[in-house]
């Protein structure tokens, strides 16, 4: 069992208000100490965790439990990281859950949703706020 404060996520996927029946629902997310398990230097597929490929119900919606992530670092060492020491901007990104929504006909949505309170919340590495 993963350490970490407890996290239960309810989403619900629509398209112009209306439910997108048996849309499959990509989700993965940081650990309780903000890092993702392709990090470890051992990982392999049956190490995954904090991932998960969902099929949505009758009505639209997903729901599970895993725990809450931490905000972490990105890389600086690369051109982003003197853009991010330029600007003066936090190379560091809120804790978040990202989603790969996808469905036959429809286009792709790849998103996240951030903690609320989080404090990198308003200055995210990856979206320049
Ligand atoms: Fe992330």
């Amino acid at each position: 069992m993963p350490r970490g404060d407890p996290l239960y996520v309810s989403a619900r996927v629509l398209s112009a208000g209306a439910p997108v029946a048996q849309a499959v629902v990509d989700v993965w997310h940081a650990d309780a100490g903000g890092r993702y398990d392709v990090q470890d230097a051992n990982w392999t597929i049956e190490k995954s965790r904090m991932r998960a490929v969902l099929e949505i119900d009758a009505d639209s919606r997903i729901g599970f439990w895993s725990v809450l992530p931490k905000s972490y670092p990105i890389p600086t060492d690369e051109p982003v990281g003197e853009m991010i020491r330029i600007t003066n901007q936090s190379s560091t990104r809120p804790a978040h859950v990202h989603f790969r929504i996808g469905k036959e006909g429809f286009d792709t949505l790849v998103t996240h949703l951030s903690a609320d309170g989080d404090k990198y919340l308003d200055a995210d590495a990856a979206l320049g706020v």
